[in-house]
């Protein structure tokens, strides 16, 4: 596994792989975990070439996010890495990432700008800007991103599509822990007893999924009954649960096809977000 800070050197690196066969490229944060891993695996499966970016992004942190307090462990992330026999790990400086007299950014606009997007106004800015950086210095055939972060993966798309970018964007399963909640770098901000809170969003997203297997179309009453569920926790703070069109991330008042049903709460200082497809997968 190679380790590359130089944006040039990822450059080259990508050239000669991109003539020797398909490039695979996995996002991250770093913090690495189950979640992160399953992508690489995947990765590894359909693609000659596994490259991992580690990369705590300031673009997608608001000025009162957790930016500097954001879990960081590269040593940890290399030893989990290394198993995998991944061919390159780009890790690159800040810097360069965004050198001085940086100003271009990618925004996509519409019904994908409410949810995180209006709760963490600039996020998705943030995070389409560096993603499409990620894909200009790599130029790989595939990327992938997790259900877990359901909104990113359609801004993602939405990018790909409207700015006619060449590369597969594959979207995976939420890991989860064995007692039901999502994997997430953040939850280890949760004390044990946040965590056991925690566990009414996957609760609440299971009740939703009943309840359409059961024949129920309305979402508001599904909606309710979700919500219902949260509220029922005390210390956790309901943002939004809703059911929505997983493309356009559109409210939706009868079950369709692409409904997923979608919550955010906040316990304690943390924010956790999670959601469940309702109909196919
Ligand atoms: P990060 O939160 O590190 O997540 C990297 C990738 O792992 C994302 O695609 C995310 O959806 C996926 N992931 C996280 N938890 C998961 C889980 N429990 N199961 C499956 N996949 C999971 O998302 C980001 O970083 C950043 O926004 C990034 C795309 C790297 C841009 O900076």
């Amino acid at each position: 596994m190679k380790i590359i800070r130089s944006i040039i050197e990822m450059q080259k690196l990508s050239n000669q792989y991109k003539l020797k066969g398909k490039i695979g490229f996995v996002p991250t944060m770093g913090c690495l975990h189950e979640g992160h891993l399953s992508l690489v695996r995947q990765s590894k499966k359909e693609t000659d070439f596994t490259v991992v970016s580690i990369f705590v992004n300031p673009a997608q942190f608001g000025p009162n996010e957790d930016f500097k307090q954001y879990p960081r462990n590269i040593s940890r992330d290399i030893n989990m890495l290394k198993p995998f026999c991944i061919d390159a790990l780009f890790y690159p400086y800040a810097k360069q990432m965004y050198p001085e007299g940086f100003s271009t950014y990618i925004q996509v606009e519409g019904s994908l700008e409410c949810f995180e997007g209006s709760i963490r106004p600039g996020h998705f800015k943030g995070v389409a800007t560096v993603v499409i950086k990620f894909f200009n210095i790599l130029k790989a055939d595939v990327a992938y991103f997790g259900q877990k972060d359901r909104q990113q993966c359609s801004v993602i798309k939405r990018m790909v599509k409207d700015l006619n970018i060449d590369i597969k964007i594959k979207i995976l399963p939420t890991v989860r822990e064995k007692d039901g909640l999502a994997i997430s770098s953040r939850n280890a901000y949760l004390t044990p007893e946040e965590h056991q809170k925690a566990l009414c969003l996957y609760d609440a997203l299971n009740i939703s999924k009943k309840m359409v297997e059961q024949g129920v179309k309305d979402c508001m009453f599904i909606e309710s009954a979700m919500k219902k569920r949260i509220l029922r926790e005390k210390g956790v703070k309901l943002q939004y649960a809703n059911i929505i069109d997983r493309d356009s991330f559109d409210v939706l008042s009868k079950i369709e096809k692409r409904a997923i049903a979608i919550v955010a709460v906040r316990i304690g200082r943390t924010r956790l977000i999670d959601n469940i497809a309702l109909c196919d997968r």
